[in-house]
């Protein structure tokens, strides 16, 4: 029967789940459910990483402590996978009791095995990413983060440090031993060529006056445990550790994105080594989802909301369209464009039409009982094969998480039944011969049977709907051509996937603005939307040909922007640069004249007079307003 054991990350809690954690639960609950349904014994993990000091100094920004931030977003991280039918075995939290006892344990472990001293660290500490950052990874940012962005804080401080740089040949060994450690081969590739230049110690705590929300290390309870260390644990913990470990130790396959490649894929396995734990089998990296181009981020305002995006196009599409629109491992595009068509195309046109054209045939013909097949003829030949082939190239993608590839597997079968369909030509059998019928009708249930076994992972809710219409309460662990229980009698049929009216969902978000018209009121929800801060004009520039813009170049402290103004006819350049002005953060950028402002700056009009907002006090630059 053989084990499978999954694991997502653990969800940072200092904010709330946007798309890109929905994506790879998303994949997680599908791979769960396949093994599950193949009758393979499965644990499947997730939960949430709530030390550290990303935790704690959004904690402190938004004016409560880091245990109640921790226990309110993982409510919210709860209450989606609740919402995305996500099947998991196990919440993680990593303030759970068993936890703290695992990372404790597996710290002193490696201290005892000599892996871990103290010393002194002075480098530069990125709070989004939770890393140190070496000088030269972020000289040429300004020292600024390249990912986040954002200013690294320099820390000199004593810390505990793991000797990673023994690890280095043992690492490389590992890999060369276990070719699908790290998937997809091209970030294996990556994870090698980075070992090869040489691993350095790695910082494994904080000195608890600086990071004081974090496990307190054994020995020592002037320091906590870096958070990486606390978090990877975690995939131990619920295995166990530190009593025996379970059955589903090592764990099958921890996916992750592409950013969080390192901890899982160098970190991670040197951690065990040193304690005498064995590896994972597998880390799998998947690419990122970005939004016209842009990585998703707050000062963007380009985060999309997992809750509304299903809520809108429904859970099962939103489900499918994530899996089949970008291969498993590659960054895509995110746009409700790409999301429409697909429900059109493959769910309402391609699937939809078939399990509805064939089931009313079924009631149409004979009158709702799908009976046995009788006589084969050279198609029902091939739709064996065809079918024989899908289910094992199926099962082969679904193995490698290439979930892209098993659902176009399952579309060439969808469509050549579809095709079937009008070869044969039913409703003319009805007249001419009624007993091939019987075998016609069959053979396309049993396909349309086949197709919802396969797409069950990814459309749970959908296809016990359909199976339902079909009579059965329950999905089979196993199918093969022709296992469609014969002389069934079929229920009432009824629409799987409307189409989705690209004009309708326009429409959607135009009564929506008319709803706040006619009430003039907005929640404080809606109003969280918007991102509002405090800016500096570092630059400003006439825009040619225009008598009415200037071209802004303003400091949101993390991050420079340039916005383009209507306001050349009451300001000069000289007026503004230094100023500390309200800018609108998240408005969608747009080009003006050719430049692509992004941002709008808050002004008062009074008929001919028009004033700029600015703040009566002196206040950090970036600061949000509310
Ligand atoms: N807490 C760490 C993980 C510790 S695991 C031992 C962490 N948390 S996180 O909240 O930042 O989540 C990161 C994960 O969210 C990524 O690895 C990826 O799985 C997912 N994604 C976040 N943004 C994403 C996209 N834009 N696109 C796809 N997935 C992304 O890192």
């Amino acid at each position: 029967m053989g084990k499978f054991y999954i694991t997502t990350p653990i969800y940072y809690v200092n904010d709330i789940p946007h798309l890109g954690h929905a994506y790879t639960t998303i994949a997680c609950d599908v791979m769960a459910r396949y093994h599950r349904q193949i009758g393979v014994k499965t644990f499947f993990l997730t939960g949430t990483d709530e030390h550290g000091q990303k935790v704690q100094k959004a904690a402190s920004e938004k004016g409560v402590s880091p245990n109640e931030l921790a226990d309110n977003t993982h409510k919210t991280f709860k209450h989606l996978w609740e919402k995305l039918n996500v099947s998991y075995d196990r919440f993680i939290r990593t303030t759970d009791d068993d936890h703290i006892k695992a990372v404790k344990y597996i710290f002193q472990k490696c201290y005892e095995n000599g892996d871990i001293y103290l010393s002194e660290y002075e480098s530069y500490y990125c709070v989004g990413c939770e890393e140190f950052k070496t000088e030269t990874e972020i000289k040429d940012y300004d020292y600024k983060c390249p990912i986040h962005l954002k200013e690294c804080e320099k820390v000199k401080e004593e810390s505990y440090f793991f000797r990673l740089s023994n690890y280095t040949d043992r690492l490389l060994k590992f890999y060369e031993e276990n070719p699908d450690f790290i998937q997809p081969d091209f970030r294996r590739n990556e994870v090698i060529s980075f070992v090869k230049q040489g691993l350095k110690d790695l910082s494994v705590s904080r000195r608890r006056d600086r990071v004081s929300w974090g496990i307190t290390v054994p020995f020592d309870e002037n320091h906590t445990i870096y958070v990486w260390f606390d978090a990877l644990t975690n995939y131990l913990t619920a295995a166990g550790y530190p009593d025996s470990l379970n059955e589903f130790w090592p764990a099958d396959v921890h996916v992750v994105g592409k950013d969080i490649l390192r901890f899982h894929a160098v970190y991670w396995p040197a951690f065990l080594m040193s304690a005498g734990i064995e590896s994972p089998k597998k880390i799998f990296a998947h690419g990122w989802w970005t939004v016209d181009g842009h990585k998703m981020s707050k000062s963007l305002g380009n985060v999309v909301d997992p809750f509304k995006v299903s809520e809108v196009y429904g859970v099962d599409q939103l489900r499918y369209f994530l899996l089949r629109e970008m291969p498993f491992g590659l960054d895509g595009d995110f746009s409700h464009l790409a999301v429409i068509n697909r429900i059109n195309a493959d769910l309402s046109n391609d699937l939809g039409n078939l399990i509805s054209r064939s089931l009313t045939m079924v009631h149409k013909f004979q009158g709702g009982v799908v009976y046995n097949y009788t006589n084969q003829t050279k198609l029902e030949e091939e739709y064996r094969e065809v079918y024989l082939k899908t289910l094992s190239n199926y099962n082969i993608y679904m193995k490698n998480l290439e979930f892209s590839r098993a659902l176009e597997e399952v579309w060439q079968f969808i469509d050549w039944l579809n095709k079937y369909i009008v070869k044969v030509e039913p409703w003319k059998l009805n007249k001419e011969d009624r007993e091939y019928l019987k075998t016609v009708l069959y053979v396309i249930v049993d396909g349309v049977y086949g197709v919802l076994w396969m797409l069950n992972p990814f459309m749970p809710t959908k296809v016990m709907e359909a199976l339902q219409m079909l009579n059965y309460n329950t999905v089979p662990t196993s199918i093969s051509p022709f296992s469609f229980r014969p002389q069934t009698e079929i229920n009432k049929v009824s629409p799987l996937f409307p189409r989705v009216e690209i004009k309708e969902e326009e429409k959607k978000m135009e009564e929506k603005k008319d709803e706040v018209k006619q009430e003039d009121f907005i929640t404080i929800e809606e109003f969280a939307r918007v991102n509002m801060r405090v800016g500096k004009v570092l630059e400003v520039q006439k825009v040619e040909k225009s008598d009415k813009l200037l071209k802004l170049k303003v400091s949101l402290g993390d991050e420079e922007r340039t916005i383009v103004s209507g306001i050349a006819q009451y300001y000069t350049p000289e007026d503004l640069v230094g100023k500390s002005v309200i800018v609108l953060a998240n408005l969608k950028p747009r080009k003006i004249f050719g430049i692509e402002s992004h941002g709008m700056l808050l002004a008062a009009k009074d008929g001919e007079k028009l004033t700029i907002l600015t703040v009566d006090r002196e206040v950090d630059t970036g600061s949000g307003v509310s």
